[in-house]
């Protein structure tokens, strides 16, 4: 084989280090036991049947529930144990939190306790699993607030109550026909592939930048009875295509892995949609903010392109707890900014919108 010319995930971090003389390499070592959570999660869902991982967790027992009140799967049980197990060792971490968990992961007694907080979604789109359709993990790493550090105590919720403009780094790996890692330092967004010869991720797609026009949107048009008005707006403009507002046709995708359609618009624009609707009130949006919107939002922004609640940016909500719901828009620029524009536009009087269409008076 012959030997790549391309730079390894470790080469990347080493050459993003060296911008920061003092940094300590706690930073890239925790980025990198989040990788070889990633590569054994990789292996696993590989496997597939053969690995006896596919189903639900606990099925002979009537299966389990997480706090979202979602079944689990083995595999979301699977990859939350390798996320907890890989990073709790390495001494870079003060706490963690993830879906799969209710409350705050301590780091065990007896190992060293670092500056970090790591927040995890272990696998998104696990209801994909099953069909084999791609799934995922996304991660966000925060700093921990000065008095954990200093103190070495447990961290608390509120600890992660940090807004997403706040994350020292963030990113996804896709397992897909390749596995892919994608991340972002706060220096632009690079793609690594991962080498399954060497279980190397290698540094393919650096500085990507999504396109700011975009002809294709993924939204779950089976909510669409439940969507805010700003939302039908938004999607009968696309469906009426050329001879409609936009002047131009659009595509539609939904792959139902939040993190695959990440990835297809990173890779080539588009917008995608899963809005605060009215399907059910104690939920304002299905997706969460600190391991799915947040996380996800930071790559966006540092790709050129934007993520929103469609009322405000997604980077300045201030969280107010672990596993809070919101509306998530992100995307192609120019898209976002139109879907933030008509949630802001006033209600309109033409003869086409019902009085109370844009929206309602009861609503902010
Ligand atoms: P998770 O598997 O981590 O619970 O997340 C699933 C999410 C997201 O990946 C996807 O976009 C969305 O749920 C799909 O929702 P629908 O079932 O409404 O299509
Ligand atoms: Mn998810
Ligand atoms: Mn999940």
């Amino acid at each position: 084989m012959p030997l790549s010319k391309r730079f390894t995930l470790t080469q990347y971090l080493i050459g993003e280090r060296r911008r920061f003389p003092d940094a300590s390499g706690d930073f890239n070592a925790l980025i990198l036991d989040v990788a070889l959570a990633c590569k054994a999660i990789a292996r696993a869902v590989a496997f597939g049947e053969l690995g006896g991982v596919l189903g639900n967790h606990d099925a002979d027992v009537g299966g389990s529930v997480n706090v979202q009140g979602e079944t689990q799967k083995k595999l979301d049980v699977l990859s939350n144990e390798y996320f907890v197990r890989l990073n709790q060792w390495g001494g870079h971490l003060a706490g963690m939190a993830s879906e799969e968990m209710e409350d705050p992961s301590q780091i065990p007694a007896g190992n060293p306790r670092g500056k970090y907080l790591l927040v995890f979604d272990p696998l998104d789109g696990s209801s994909n699993i099953d069909v084999n359709v791609s799934v995922g993990s996304i991660f966000s790493i925060l700093r921990a607030p000065q008095e954990v550090v200093d103190s070495g105590r447990d961290v608390l919720e509120a600890d992660f109550f940090q807004p997403g403009a706040s994350q020292a780094a963030a990113g996804y790996a896709l397992y897909g026909p390749t596995t892919m890692l994608v991340l972002s330092v706060g220096n632009g967004v690079a793609g690594f592939t991962l080498d399954p010869n060497l279980g190397e991720f290698m540094l393919t797609h650096p500085n990507l930048q999504i396109p700011v026009e975009t002809q294709e949107f993924a939204i779950n048009a089976s909510n669409s009875r439940f969507w805010e008005a700003p939302v039908t707006r938004y999607v009968d403009e696309c469906l009426a295509g050329k001879t409609g507002p936009r002047g131009k046709d659009f595509n539609m995708r939904w792959i139902a892995s939040m993190v695959a359609e990440a990835h297809r618009i990173l890779m080539r624009g588009g917008v995608f949609l899963y809005p605060r609707d009215n399907k059910d009130a104690s939920k304002p949006g299905r997706l969460r903010l600190l391991y799915e919107a947040n996380p996800i939002g930071f790559i966006m922004e540092q790709a050129g392109g934007r993520a929103s609640t469609g009322r405000q940016p997604m980077l300045g909500v201030q969280p107010t707890s672990l596993h809070q719901r919101i509306g998530l828009v992100f995307g192609s620029k120019n898209e976002v900014e139109r879907i933030e524009r008509y949630h802001a536009e006033p209600v309109r009087m033409d003869s086409e919108t019902p009085l109370f269409a844009e929206r309602s008076l009861f609503r902010d």
